[in-house]
């Protein structure tokens, strides 16, 4: 056992197929490594210690969350028999929780990569994946497990649940992703049942929006290989559209869409579950993508990030 031991995970931005992806469609979803959870534990004389210090705001607030990371931590306690053994957990995150950007999946692997370098055990993608669904089922009832597998990666991923969960490249040297936070907080699992009620009342209505979502996914796919950017813009229109008849768009975000497309951007989206939450504009350049974050944050954006994907490769080594 060391003395002091660091997991690391990033917030995830799901490009297409959201709510779909929990219907079997394909998704695409990519980490965005500036904005990173690290779990450290730190022996100590006596007693467990859990410091929790969120972005957003006080731990009370955050209670639902709060369960299933306490679930989780007590089932590390006891997979690694350390009932007796005093330690601190810091938990550090620059994610805002219940925007869209994973915030729940990304600490839960922060924390099981921080116990495990902590016993000194290796641990394999699949150990990893299994155990932050332990915290995810709590905070999220039936998730697709895209959170996790994207907060875990350091690659964008192609995901179809329960199946494929597959590292991409592509190359779009001088294009960017804005996201813009509304600061509205967006429930998953509120998101998925308002989906799931969908498709049970108005089947012919909501199924057809379900395989489009997937189909888009599926030629966005193809987008991202010949680095078509136009399209892939045009793609997300598509998608937001979507998200928006299926009703998990709000006001806010749909004015954010429109603000960002005024701006140049090539296409906007929600992402995530809706109903608040960020939304994602894609920049054809740096300029661009700099004129659609002043433009979102004037139009009452919380905060703003810009993923350029200039030297996008990454690699943590990590599992
Ligand atoms: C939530 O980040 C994404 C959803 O598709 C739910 C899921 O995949 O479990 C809305």
């Amino acid at each position: 056992m060391k003395n002091k031991a660091t997991g690391k995970s990033y917030a995830k931005i799901i490009w297409f197929g959201e709510h779909s992806v929990v219907y079997g469609k394909p998704a695409i979803a990519i980490p965005i490594y500036s904005v990173d959870v690290t779990a450290t534990i730190q022996k100590i004389t006596d007693g467990h210690q859990i410091h929790c210090r969120y972005f957003d705001g006080p731990i009370d607030e955050l209670e639902e969350n709060l369960l299933g990371v306490k679930t989780l931590i007590s089932h590390l306690i006891n997979l690694f028999g350390a009932q007796n053994v005093a330690f601190d957990l810091d938990i550090q995150s620059k994610l805002p929780a219940e925007r869209g950007m994973g915030s729940s999946a990304a600490t839960a692997i922060a924390i099981v990569r921080a116990f495990f370098a902590f016993f000194e055990v290796n641990l394999t993608r699949d150990q990893l994946l299994k155990l932050a669904n332990i915290e995810e089922k709590i905070t999220h009832g039936n998730p697709s497990g895209l959170d996790s597998a994207t907060a875990s990666s350091n690659m964008p991923i192609w995901f179809i649940k329960n199946e494929i969960n597959e590292q991409i490249d592509f190359n779009l040297p001088t294009s960017s992703l804005v996201i813009a936070d509304s600061g509205i907080k967006g429930k998953t699992s509120e998101a998925v049942s308002l989906v799931h009620n969908n498709i049970v009342d108005e089947p012919e209505n909501a199924e057809p929006l379900i395989d489009h979502l997937g189909s888009i996914a599926e030629t966005a796919r193809d987008a991202l290989a010949t680095a078509d950017d136009e399209l892939l813009g045009e793609l997300m229109n598509q998608s937001q559209h979507d998200l928006s008849r299926l009703g998990v768009s709000n006001r806010t975000l749909d004015t954010f869409c429109r603000v960002a497309n005024d701006n140049h951007a090539l296409g906007a989206k929600l992402t995530g579950s809706g109903l608040g939450g960020c939304v994602i504009a894609l920049a054809k350049n740096q300029a661009d993508a700099q004129q659609i974050s002043t433009a979102l944050r004037k139009a009452g954006a919380t905060q703003t990030w810009i993923q350029s994907f200039k030297n996008y490769q990454f690699s943590t080594g990590e599992a």
